[in-house]
């Protein structure tokens, strides 16, 4: 009996259900209407309080998700297919993910919702490609949108205008769960299009938070004067006009999230109802955070502030502690590797994240990698934004920005986050025609108001400055995780 038990729970691989939102913030409020998730997940395990993307763009930071590798080794540098969102090099990357690695051990695999940008389109291979890694697949064709989109059902286009997409995402899930047997473990991932631009509510939801305003922390709507040239740009700080928008959008975000927790609330309802909570692993998280007015930007990602760059992280699922708070500094490049440790599989050794330690809360040391390459192209200012002279390949002006542009093709940059039981630093490197640096401290100044790079020792520029040299070209979570080891440099 005793031994009859044993195999079975060695037999019996656990389930994960992974929750992937688009620009859900951390920083700004953005779980807050995410009551559902408090309750079945953050209750019942663990929320990580310094999680962070590898890249605070889309694709990029989705190929990281999928990969667990770092953008310099899967090279998925922007949202375009010349910049890597499903190229050729893409296709490789593709078929060593944590999908690909559970699939081949027989787990079934299903996925619903947005995925890498530019998938299915034509350029990218159709909507008739089915990804590799996917026993039952229905990606969005292109970008995040709520109605008049195309899904690809296991290779076959379906064309919907006014089913909101993160109900028809929901739907999918809940039948999915419902069609699961203990027979063969799964591995499912709800990649729902909320709370992207253009922030539509599922129309029960319209309305909701009527009266919310966009959160005013110290760095909202400041003029900028430390901080590198596309921030600094007019206006700066934005009108006075230009608020009753960003509370919009604000609130708008939240609205749409509503819509992903009574989803979230309804899969794990339906693997209660088929005895398949208890071994289930439930992954919320986000593939990079958001931006509404801080430093006199409008509303977006792209920069390496914290808004941007800290994600939502939580876990629940078996032997993992309940309602605790995790201090460790994690990337989505982790994420990978967790799923694949947990599952009992071998991490391969292409992965530069590492296995998360669900049972340790504590802040261990660790330097962490965020790249970004900055979107741009001549002529891509709005031409209703006729006074900017476009000498920088500016991207994302638009009128309703009041012309704040939110990226340029040299908003290109590389940061060190550095976290440790005392250690709350951010080091960042622009690749543009000033070569600018900022440095923040974040354990006395959280909303980055100070850059102190010129306060700061030359020893411990030069330090960051190596250290995140050797990040831009590691490999393997071995290297990544201690980019100085063995390099002569030190
Ligand atoms: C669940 O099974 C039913 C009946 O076989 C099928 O029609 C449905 O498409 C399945 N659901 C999913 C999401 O695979
Ligand atoms: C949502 O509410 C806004 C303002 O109250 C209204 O303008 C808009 O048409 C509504 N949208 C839907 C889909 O009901
Ligand atoms: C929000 O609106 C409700 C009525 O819909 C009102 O009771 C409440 O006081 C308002 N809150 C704020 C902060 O304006
Ligand atoms: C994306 O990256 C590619 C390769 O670097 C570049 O050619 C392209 O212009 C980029 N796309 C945008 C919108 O900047």
């Amino acid at each position: 009996m005793l031994l009859f038990l044993f195999v079975r729970v060695c037999e019996s691989k656990p389930n994960f259900v992974v929750i992937l939102t688009d620009d859900q913030d951390d920083v700004l409020g953005g779980m807050e209407p995410m009551k559902s998730v408090q309750r079945f997940i953050a209750n019942e395990g663990v929320t990580f309080t310094s999680s962070y993307t590898a890249s605070p763009i889309c694709c990029p930071s989705r190929a990281s998700f999928l990969t667990g590798q770092y953008v310099h080794n899967h090279m998925v540098q922007n949202n375009s297919l010349s910049g890597g969102c499903y190229d050729s090099k893409w296709k490789y990357h593709e078929s060593h993910t944590f999908a690909t690695v559970l699939k081949d051990a027989g787990y079934n695999t299903f996925y619903a919702g947005k995925y890498m940008n530019q998938y299915g389109t034509k350029d990218a291979g159709g909507p008739e490609l089915v990804p590799p890694g996917w026993t039952e697949w229905h990606g969005l064709v292109g970008n995040s949108v709520y109605y008049d989109y195309v899904i690809s059902n296991n290779g076959v286009p379906t064309h919907s205008t006014n089913e909101y997409l993160t109900d028809v995402i929901r739907e999918l899930g809940i039948s999915y769960v419902e069609n699961q047997t203990e027979a063969a473990p799964f591995l499912m991932v709800l990649a729902p299009p909320a709370p992207h631009q253009p922030f539509t509510a599922a129309p029960r939801h319209n309305g909701t938070y009527h009266n919310v305003t966009a959160i005013r922390h110290p760095n909202f709507n400041v003029a900028v004067e430390d901080k590198h040239w596309l921030i600094r740009m007019p206006p700066s700080p934005l009108p006075d006009t230009m608020i009753p928008e960003l509370d919009r959008v604000y609130r708008s975000r939240w609205e749409a999230l509503l819509a992903v927790d009574e989803m979230v609330a309804d899969v794990i309802n339906a693997l209660e109802s088929n005895s398949l909570l208890d071994n289930t692993y439930l992954i919320y998280t986000s593939d990079n955070g958001y931006h509404i007015g801080q430093f006199s930007q409008a509303y977006d990602k792209r920069q390496p502030y914290e808004t941007d760059i800290k994600v939502p992280l939580l876990i629940k699922g078996p032997g993992i502690k309940k309602n605790v708070k995790n201090h460790q500094p994690v990337l989505n490049i982790d994420l990978a590797p967790t799923i694949i440790e947990l599952a009992g599989l071998e991490v391969p050794r292409s992965m530069d994240g590492r296995p998360i330690d669900l049972q340790n809360e504590n802040k261990t040391e660790r330097y962490m990698l965020i790249e970004y390459y900055g979107e741009g192209q001549d002529g891509t200012v709005d031409q209703n934004c006729p006074w900017i002279y476009d000498s920088d390949n500016l991207a994302q002006c638009y009128p309703q920005y009041e012309c704040k542009c939110q990226d340029s093709k040299n908003n290109t940059f590389a940061c060190l986050r550095h976290i440790g039981e005392r250690i709350n630093r951010k080091y960042c490197m622009f690749d543009d025609n000033e070569g600018f640096t900022e440095m923040y401290d974040l354990s006395d100044d959280p909303y980055e108001m100070t850059n102190i790079i010129d306060q700061t020792f030359p020893a411990v520029k030069h330090w960051y400055q190596l250290t995140l040299s050797q990040l831009l070209i590691c490999s393997g979570a071995a290297k990544c995780d201690n980019p100085l080891e063995g390099s002569n440099l030190v």
